[in-house]
């Protein structure tokens, strides 16, 4: 008996709720934002019993990053197995599911169940991260419908039913050139030169020059992965971001393998 959990995080929240299903279901974990950069795109999930989809909430839809996997990879035909999809999100996933049928419709699969996980919200651009005693409750709240949907998985239940389709599918992933001027992201007099933020980047659209400091260029997935994981702060997003608390979800922070 084998399954597999797809899955994308930035900052952690997506990995979590992925590891703890893996715990439970003894499936094994693929991350998307590593099989994307390591051009890993073939699988044979004809003899899956579940696929998971576990990924984040981005303009209540999917995010263009994972509708780009999805419509890159290629999957064995006649996928028969359980598929369902974990959408941790802010506040609400909007039509997320309904468009993550509709991607996974294109290749022949299917989308049996969906579940919405509320956990911190990351957008750090529009919102704040909440006090430790808030997070601390969004945290808990979540471990209570992680345990919920992981009992719906076990027992192959189906909840979703299709409805309208949203105008996007997917948030386009945005060009944020440098040399045209357009990007919003600069590191501050704070960064040391780590190099972790162009390491970490799912797109490789960060480059460090010869004193070592990042630059951006080409097309964004606007994870905010560089942003919440410099170590000392110094990734800014315009001015929206100076002086805003930063987040990564607590239970996998130290853990820098397996991230997306
Ligand atoms: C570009 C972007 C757009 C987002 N849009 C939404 C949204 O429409 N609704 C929502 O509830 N949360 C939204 N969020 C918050 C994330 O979905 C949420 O924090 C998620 O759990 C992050 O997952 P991760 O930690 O696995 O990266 C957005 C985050 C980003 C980076
Ligand atoms: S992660 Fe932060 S400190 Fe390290 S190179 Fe990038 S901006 Fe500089
Ligand atoms: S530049 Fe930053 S926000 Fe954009 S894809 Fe790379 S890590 Fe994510």
């Amino acid at each position: 008996m084998i399954a597999i959990i797809f899955y994308f995080s930035a900052t952690g929240n997506s990995q979590y709720a992925a590891e703890r299903i893996a715990q439970a279901t003894n499936d094994r974990v693929i991350s998307i934002g590593l099989a994307l950069k390591d051009k890993h795109l073939t699988f044979d999930v004809s003899t899956e019993e579940r696929i998971g989809f576990v990924i984040p909430t981005y303009a209540w839809t999917v995010p263009g990053i994972v509708a780009d996997f999805i419509q890159q990879a290629v999957f064995s035909s006649n996928v028969s197995s359980y598929v369902y999809a974990v959408l941790t999100c802010g506040e609400n996933t909007g039509k997320e599911a309904v468009a993550l049928h509709s991607l996974l419709k294109e290749k022949g699969i299917g989308l049996n169940a969906s579940f919405d996980l509320v956990m911190p919200d990351n957008f750090i651009l529009w919102t704040d991260i909440p006090s430790e005693d808030r997070l601390d409750e969004i945290l808990a709240s979540a471990d209570e419908t992680i345990d919920q949907a992981i009992s719906t998985i076990i027992d192959k239940q189906g909840n979703f039913s299709d409805s309208q389709l949203p105008e996007d599918l997917f948030m386009p992933l945005i060009s944020i050139s440098s040399s045209e001027g357009t990007s919003k992201f600069f590191a501050t007099e704070a960064c040391n030169g780590c190099g972790l933020c162009q390491e970490l980047c799912p797109m490789s659209c960060i480059e460090l020059n010869s004193e070592n400091r990042p630059s951006w260029e080409g097309l964004c997935a606007m994870c905010l992965s560089c942003l919440h994981r410099c170590p000392v702060q110094a990734v800014q997003y315009g001015s929206e971001t100076i002086g805003k608390t930063r987040y990564i979800n607590p239970h996998v922070e130290d853990r820098l393998e397996n991230i997306y």
